[in-house]
C-alpha cells in the first residue's frame, strides 16, 4: 500500500471496490459499449495487480491500470472522480503508475487518448508526454461483451 498523505491511500483494487470503480469510470466517461469493465477488471486481477485506486477519506476518488508487455509500458483507465480533479490527484496516479513501471526497467511509456479528448491530452503533455507520430491500429480477436440474457 502507498500512503500520499494523511487523507488520501493509493493501493492495489480490493474485489469490494467493485461497484465504486465501475461508477468511477462511468462517471469519467470511460466506460464503452465495446469493453465490458468486469471482464477488463478480471482479466487484469488474472494477469497482475496493477490496477490501482485512490481513495481520498476512505472513497474510492481515482484509478489507473498499469500494464509491461516486456518492450512498452502501457496505462489505461486512468480517472479522477469530476468532483476531485484539479487538486493533483492524477498527477499522483501517473507518478506511481511511471515508478511501478520504472521497477520493471520498463524504459518508456505509451498512451492511446481518443483525440476529441483534450483536457486529458493537455494534462498528460504537462507530464511531459509528447504525441508520438504514429498511426495508432487495432484488430478485435473477439467479441468482448457478454451475451444479453436470453429472456
Ligand atoms: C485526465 C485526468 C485523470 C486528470 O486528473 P486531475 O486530477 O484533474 O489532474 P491533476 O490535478 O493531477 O493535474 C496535474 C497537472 O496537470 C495540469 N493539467 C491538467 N489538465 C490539463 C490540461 N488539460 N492542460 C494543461 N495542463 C493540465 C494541472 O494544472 C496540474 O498542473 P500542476 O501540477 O502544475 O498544478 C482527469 O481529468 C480525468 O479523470 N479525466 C476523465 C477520464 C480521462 O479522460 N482519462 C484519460 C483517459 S486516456
Amino acid at each position: 500500500m502507498t500512503s500520499t498523505s494523511s487523507r488520501s491511500t493509493l493501493r492495489p483494487y480490493r474485489h469490494s471496490d467493485r461497484d465504486a470503480l465501475v461508477a468511477l469510470w462511468s462517471a469519467c466517461g470511460l466506460l464503452r459499449p465495446w469493453n465490458d469493465p468486469d471482464r477488463d477488471i478480471a482479466r487484469k486481477l488474472a494477469h497482475d495487480d496493477d490496477l490501482l485506486v485512490l481513495e481520498l477519506d476512505d472513497r474510492l476518488i481515482g484509478s489507473v491500470m498499469v500494464g509491461f508487455d516486456g518492450h512498452r509500458g502501457w496505462v489505461n483507465y486512468l480517472a479522477v472522480d469530476p468532483r476531485h480533479q484539479g487538486n493533483g490527484h492524477g498527477a499522483t496516479l501517473m507518478i506511481e503508475a511511471e515508478r511501478r513501471l520504472a521497477l520493471r526497467e520498463c524504459p518508456k511509456v505509451n498512451l492511446q487518448v481518443r483525440t476529441a479528448n483534450e483536457q486529458a491530452i493537455g494534462f498528460y503533455q504537462h507530464l511531459g508526454y509528447t504525441v508520438d507520430e504514429v498511426v495508432s491500429l487495432g484488430k478485435r480477436l473477439f467479441d468482448d461483451v457478454a451475451p444479453p440474457i436470453s429472456q
